[in-house]
């Protein structure tokens, strides 16, 4: 998938040693160590995730790695320098920014996030696609729950940098972030390779509940008996970091454990929201809804549990089929012979 021994590695690492250490020592730190100390980021999370700063200034990184032009290249490549397309000049593309390196399974540093101190825009740059970086598949955090916990059997998944980083702060080392891209099915293999349950936390906002539906359809299909997935929606204007650090750890487990939903209880509330059940019409319109996507469940014992449980709800029964073969998941709408009771 990506290549075993491209040089970009090396190069992403020293940059990520000279943003640590800048963190550390660099004259102008103090806005980066107090914005972290105000965010409630202790020493050992900020070592722990590698957190560093990009001082501000056009070249900081550019002549601490300077080299010969393949090495100025590199860096081009490994999306640290930018080049401005009409005058060539070169600069570096973090600036002024609390740095987030993004780690592969094994280890291996292939991107940052890099979030401004105040209010500026954008508010995080990240780096763009590279040969070893592509943003829609990797998960903020993945390597250090592996890292931090000897078994993991449950991990959450949030939108952004800093909600892994609050969770971990409080003790839950296995929060993972999709980088404010939507959840993939290649997220979800991923994850369900490393932990048999998952438990989505996104932001208390529209985009938040969007990214928890758009969540569960990446779900569906990798749903294998065995396999569970959760969501737990936070209050409106509230995201996992800002909960967690104004509840405490305690409150927040409360939360999960209290008000958590399956995916398979959160499908059908979200599928019937705005149909009335009471009527023909809208029985029928939650199983048009319904059925697709519930036969895109691997699982065949909770595909079933599915069927059933739509039979409560609309009362339509389903010609026992059990044909199920994933490439036709989206189409078995002929398959399907609904028959009133
Ligand atoms: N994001 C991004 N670029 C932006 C805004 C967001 O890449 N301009 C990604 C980041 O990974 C971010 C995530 O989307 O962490 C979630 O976005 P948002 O909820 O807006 O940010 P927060 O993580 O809550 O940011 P913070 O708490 O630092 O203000
Ligand atoms: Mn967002
Ligand atoms: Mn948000
Ligand atoms: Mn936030
Ligand atoms: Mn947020």
């Amino acid at each position: 998938r990506q290549p075993v021994d491209s040089p970009l590695y090396a190069l992403l690492s020293a940059a990520s040693d000279y943003y640590r250490n800048a963190l550390k020592n660099h004259p102008q730190r103090h806005t980066a160590v107090s914005y972290l100390k105000d965010r409630g980021v202790s020493g050992v999370i900020a070592r722990d995730f590698a957190l560093g700063f990009a001082p501000p200034g056009w070249d900081h990184l550019s002549k601490h790695l300077s080299g010969d032009s393949m090495q100025q290249k590199a860096l081009i490549d490994a999306g640290l320098v930018v080049e401005n397309a009409d005058s060539k000049r070169r600069y570096d593309r973090f600036r002024d920014r609390i740095m987030f390196p993004i780690h592969d399974t094994r280890g291996r540093i292939i991107g940052f996030g890099g979030r401004v101190l105040g209010d500026d825009k954008p508010k995080y740059l990240n780096s763009p696609e590279t040969a070893v970086f592509h943003k829609g598949q990797e998960l903020y955090g993945l390597y250090e729950a592996r890292k931090y916990n000897r078994q993991l059997n449950e991990i959450i998944v949030v939108e952004g940098y800093m909600d892994v980083i609050a969770l971990a702060q409080q003790g839950l080392r296995n929060a993972v972030a999709t980088l404010g891209t939507a959840t993939s099915e290649e997220h979800i293999k991923r994850l369900f390779r490393v932990v048999p349950n998952i438990l989505f936390c996104f932001d208390g906002d529209n985009a938040g509940r969007k990214a928890a539906w758009r969540a569960l359809e990446s779900t569906l299909s990798n749903l294998k008996d065995g396999y569970q997935a959760r969501f737990l929606f936070v209050p409106d204007g509230e995201d996992p970091d800002s909960l967690i650090r104004s509840e405490g750890l305690e409150a927040f487990q409360a939360r999960i454990n209290q008000h958590s939903v399956a995916l398979t209880e959160y499908f059908f509330t979200h599928l019937a929201e705005e149909i009335n059940l009471d009527s023909l019409e809208g029985k029928a319109h939650l199983a048009t809804l319904a059925t697709p996507l519930i036969e895109r469940i691997p699982g065949a014992n909770l595909r079933a549990l599915m069927r059933q449980k739509l039979t409560q709800l609309t009362g339509l029964t389903s010609a026992p089929n059990d044909n199920f073969t994933p490439e036709h998941s989206n189409t078995t709408s002929h398959d399907w012979a609904p028959e009133y009771n």
